[in-house]
């Protein structure tokens, strides 16, 4: 096994605190990631390898190990299952709630509750453990939409100010988990990796441990 490590980062939202915190931890990409089109970085240390992916892309490429590491969502790595990696570390950033929402006043009361949302398998799950009957319809955007337009009595999404399901006529409901993004890390690689893995994991908590305290 090659001791080349490979980071997968999130694009979009989290790439973008997750780059100061890879800094603080002494880690950069040698280029700007958001000016140029590759996919593939060198990173300021010699062994370590940044890709850059679509976040529902990470937790796929560190289980079946063409990336050693990841960061990524825990809404998203809730979604996909936790086979195949360890999760050894909070980052503590892009902070947010996964919750079940509907139009603001009103109550389901339809015994089988139609819910729209992309993280299918997290609502079937939760309405499973509540004794809920559900229909979850997928939709990969929008999802604030899906009541407005009778498509569904409910939803399943991130809220973090609120501010976009008060803007359509929506409230929170029940909270399902509070998010964070998180580090993964592929588990074969973990051990066969464990003397390039160690120092990098240690880096990245002492610079989470670090913002705590400021
Ligand atoms: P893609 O563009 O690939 O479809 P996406 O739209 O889910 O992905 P982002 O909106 O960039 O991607 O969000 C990525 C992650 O950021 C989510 O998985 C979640 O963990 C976190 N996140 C999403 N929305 C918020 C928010 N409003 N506040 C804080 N964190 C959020
Ligand atoms: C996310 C999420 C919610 C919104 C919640 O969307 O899907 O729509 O943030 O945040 P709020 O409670 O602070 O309004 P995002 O802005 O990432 O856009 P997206 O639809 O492209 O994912």
């Amino acid at each position: 096994m090659s001791k080349q490590l490979i980071l997968a980062l999130s694009k979009g939202r989290i790439l973008q605190e997750t780059l100061p915190l890879l800094a603080d931890a002494g880690i950069k990409p040698i280029e700007d990631l958001g000016s140029s089109r590759k996919l593939i970085f060198d990173s300021n240390l010699e062994h370590v390898k940044l890709v850059v992916i679509r976040a529902v892309d990470v937790p796929t490429y560190v289980q079946m190990g063409a990336a050693d590491l990841g960061i990524a969502g825990k809404d998203v790595l809730l979604e996909h299952g936790a086979e195949g990696f360890y999760e050894p570390l909070d980052l503590e950033i892009a902070r947010c709630r996964l919750m079940t929402a509907g139009p603001v006043g009103s109550r389901p009361t339809h015994a089988r509750r139609r819910v729209a949302t992309k993280f299918v398998n997290v609502a079937r799950r939760y309405y499973a453990e509540q004794g809920i009957q559900a229909e979850v319809v997928k939709l990969y955007g929008a999802m604030e939409l899906a009541p407005l337009m009778n498509l569904a009595d409910e939803i399943v999404d991130i809220v973090d100010t609120g501010n976009t399901l008060r803007a359509n006529g929506m409230e929170p409901r029940e909270m399902i988990d509070e998010i964070s993004t998180r580090l993964v890390v592929n588990k074969a690689a973990m051990t066969m990796k464990h003397r390039q893995l160690k120092p990098l994991i240690e880096r990245l908590q002492e610079a989470v441990v670090s913002r705590r305290a400021a």
